[in-house]
């Protein structure tokens, strides 16, 4: 494969990162603008723009310095608009002005990478033939069938995220933004079973969750127990224990009738809610239950990170994807289907 400049720019975090010929990191580095926006307690599309801006032009200058990319991979969507489009604009121009090789990726194509690499200097793992995929952040929260090249949507949230979902629920508590880490630490010394947060129905056997209504619940709960205003650390231990084993509980619920009905070799977890303790624990216990392998990305690599999207670039330049950086564009959308990109089909039932 080729060596690889990966820039990721699609919220509120600026990354490149180089990899080797075999997926090795040989340099990675991320500004992340969350001081910037924790005043307004969550993303400002525009400030994120102009905080790229700043930042991206020293962190290339950083990463380039002694260094000869053959292809250049950026995250083209989905994402906030004027974000992807600052990355966007640098990729292709570098790659225009040094007749480089030129990708375009799909974001969540890149966090499906991320627990196949490793960020000590060794190549990225091949992955095997059935991948069962778990990816949860602040904007997505989807389960994946992987066959070969052949990739399929098995669930996915019919409202907000999962991550979305904790920073909610965590503003109304009073938590810094984001507040999905803040919960995580809260829950560690917490009863997750002190309150019980009943699971929503969906009518259907999609395995779809719904996590718009567990934090219209939880909301009503804080105000109604007070729990963004007392002094009372163990309550509000046991309630981000209970919210955060109620989310976990969610998107782990279809694994076993997908293990049952797809028969994979491996279960993947990615996305920056692929951070959270109790989820990493409850999938590998899971895994040793099915007795199926469970790989989960490093820590570092769990957030936004160039890493991810120049080994997703890797591998869909071998699979042949190739883009015009003069005629590239962002997309928003939160499903996406990217031209020529191997497809995800919404296996809808
Ligand atoms: O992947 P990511 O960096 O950005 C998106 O693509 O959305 O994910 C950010 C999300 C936020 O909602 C954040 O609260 C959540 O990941 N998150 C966590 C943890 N670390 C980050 N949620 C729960 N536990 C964590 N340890
Ligand atoms: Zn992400």
């Amino acid at each position: 494969m080729l060596i690889t400049l990966g820039i990721e720019t699609s919220c509120d975090e600026s990354a490149v990162a180089l990899l080797g010929s075999e997926g090795e990191v040989l340099f990675h580095r991320l500004s992340s603008q969350i001081p910037a926006h924790a005043p307004y307690g969550g993303v400002v599309p525009e400030l994120a723009s102009r905080e790229h801006l700043k930042a991206l032009p020293l962190l290339l200058r950083e990463a380039l310095d002694g260094a000869q990319p053959q292809l250049i991979a950026v995250t083209t969507g989905p994402g906030l608009v004027g974000s992807l489009l600052v990355g966007i604009r640098c990729a292709a121009a570098l790659a225009w002005a040094r007749s480089l090789a030129f990708v375009g990726v799909n974001h969540l194509e890149g966090h499906r990478a991320s627990p196949f690499l490793s960020l000590n200097g060794r190549p990225a793992r091949i992955p095997p033939d059935r991948v069962l995929a778990l990816v949860a952040s602040g904007g997505h929260s989807s389960w994946y069938l992987d066959v070969g090249e052949e990739s399929r949507m098995l669930a996915r949230t019919r409202d907000d995220a999962a991550g979305e979902c904790l920073d909610k629920v965590g503003k109304v508590l009073g938590l810094p933004y984001p507040a999905g880490p803040v919960i995580d630490r809260l829950a560690r010394g917490g009863d997750p079973g002190r309150f019980a947060f009943r699971r929503p129905k969906i009518r259907d056997q999609s395995g779809d969750f719904s996590f718009s209504g567990l934090k219209s619940a939880a909301i009503r709960l804080i105000r109604a127990e007070k729990i963004d205003d007392t002094g009372d650390e163990q309550l509000r231990a046991d309630f981000a224990a209970s919210i955060e084993a109620a989310v976990v509980g969610q998107l782990l619920d279809p694994l076993n009738g997908f293990v049952r009905e797809h028969d994979p070799e491996l279960i993947t977890l990615s996305g920056g809610v692929a951070a959270n303790t109790a989820l990493r624990q409850g999938l590998l216990d899971a895994g040793r239950r099915l007795g199926i392998e469970v790989l989960l990305p490093e820590k570092a690599l769990t957030t936004d990170n160039g890493v991810m999207i120049a080994r997703a670039g890797q591998l869909a330049w071998a699979r042949g994807e190739r883009h015009d950086p003069r005629r590239i564009d962002a997309f928003s959308r939160k499903i996406w289907h990217p031209p020529g990109m191997r497809k995800i089909l919404e296996a809808r039932r």
